[in-house]
């Protein structure tokens, strides 16, 4: 199966960026670990990341045909983007939505998630290994699915 890593804003700065709240993981390695960590349960990887919540809307659009699911840390468009919403519901792919940060016992502007009701579901909280607990999730539900 094939798994796009879907990175939003500032996503690009972690190793550096508030590390008391987002580790000191940067998204090279996340990616690396990724990819070690896909390859183990039979998928394949592919990364990208962006600032801007067009091109993530386009990679959505992308993904679709090209993915079987994604793994979607949208950043701080998670609270605000109802584009980003619409873009998951409209290609009807398996999202797991992922944060590095316990999204609920952080501002309650970061309670609320315009991408959890269009993903399976959500992993926050667990840092960078979360991403690697999202690709086992949806390795899992392909498996569940193709039964
Ligand atoms: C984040 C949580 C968001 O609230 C924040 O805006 C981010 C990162 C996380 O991974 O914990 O940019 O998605």
């Amino acid at each position: 199966s094939r798994i796009l890593v879907l990175n939003g804003p500032n996503l690009n700065l972690l190793g550096t960026r508030q590390p008391e709240v987002y580790g000191g993981t940067t998204l090279k390695m996340i990616e690396d670990a990724c990819q070690q960590h896909a390859q183990a349960a039979g998928a394949i990887v592919t990364c990208f990341q962006s600032n801007h919540e067009g091109a993530l809307i386009d990679a959505i659009h992308a993904a679709k045909g090209t993915q079987d699911g994604i793994v979607l840390n949208a950043g701080a468009y998670t609270h605000t983007s109802v584009a980003l919403m619409d873009a998951i519901a409209s290609v009807e792919l398996p999202v797991i939505e992922v944060h590095l940060s316990n999204i609920h016992a952080r501002e309650r502007f970061r309670h609320h998630s315009y991408i959890a009701p269009v993903a399976i579901g959500q992993i926050c909280g667990f840092g960078a290994l979360g991403y690697n607990l999202a690709i086992d999730a949806l390795v899992g539900h392909f498996k569940e699915r193709s039964k």
